[in-house]
């Protein structure tokens, strides 16, 4: 897929104040996908930096996280499985829990959802603390995956997020 202009995908999240909660700034992409266009180019470039990893599967996390994994795991030929919220998933499955700013989560996957030493790329579709996303490279790792990288479509770079991961992160939109 050709980008038919250089085109700059901040343009299309749509930033709103205070919400959930007072004085949080709140990054939606409900903007970006929405443009058909503006999905192409961002799964487009999703497509080639994840490719250049060779996973055998895409993992997303519940629930915006399925959105760009699904799709590209479509696309490159891998397959695709889901980190849920507890009492989601049928069948035995693995959990870990993890802390929030308050309180804690948890996720869990189907126990048998990874052959041995699959190549597994994780996607979320926004790095803040990154609590989540280290959590869920654990539990990946639980079950028996290699996990080669991380893809999110936002990055608030200034809560150092970054920083919690062991793996390579790639993310498409970068705020402080
Ligand atoms: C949001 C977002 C990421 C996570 C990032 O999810 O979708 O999953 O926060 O934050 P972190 O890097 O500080 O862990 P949230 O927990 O709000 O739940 P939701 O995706 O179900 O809305
Ligand atoms: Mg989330």
């Amino acid at each position: 897929f050709q980008e038919p202009q250089p085109l700059n995908l901040k343009d299309y999240i749509r930033e709103v104040p205070d919400f959930p909660k007072p004085g949080i700034l709140f990054y939606d992409i409900s903007t970006l996908i929405r443009s058909a266009e503006a999905w192409q180019v961002a799964t487009g470039r999703l497509a080639r930096i994840i490719s250049a990893w060779q996973p055998d599967l895409l993992a997303g996390i519940e629930s915006r996280g399925f959105l760009t994994a699904a799709p590209l795991a479509q696309r490159l030929g891998c397959g695709f499985t889901m980190l849920r919220k507890p009492g989601k998933l049928p069948g035995e499955t693995i959990s870990l829990k993890y802390g929030l700013e308050y309180g804690e989560d948890e996720l869990h996957i189907q126990a048998d959802a990874i052959k041995p030493g699959q190549r597994v790329v994780v996607l979320d579709d926004l790095l803040a603390t990154g609590g989540t996303l280290a959590a869920s490279i654990d539990l990946l790792r639980k079950v028996g995956a290699e996990v080669v990288g991380a893809s999110v479509l936002i990055e608030l770079a200034g809560l150092k997020g970054r920083d919690k991961l062991d793996v390579p992160l790639n993310s498409l939109i970068t705020y402080e």
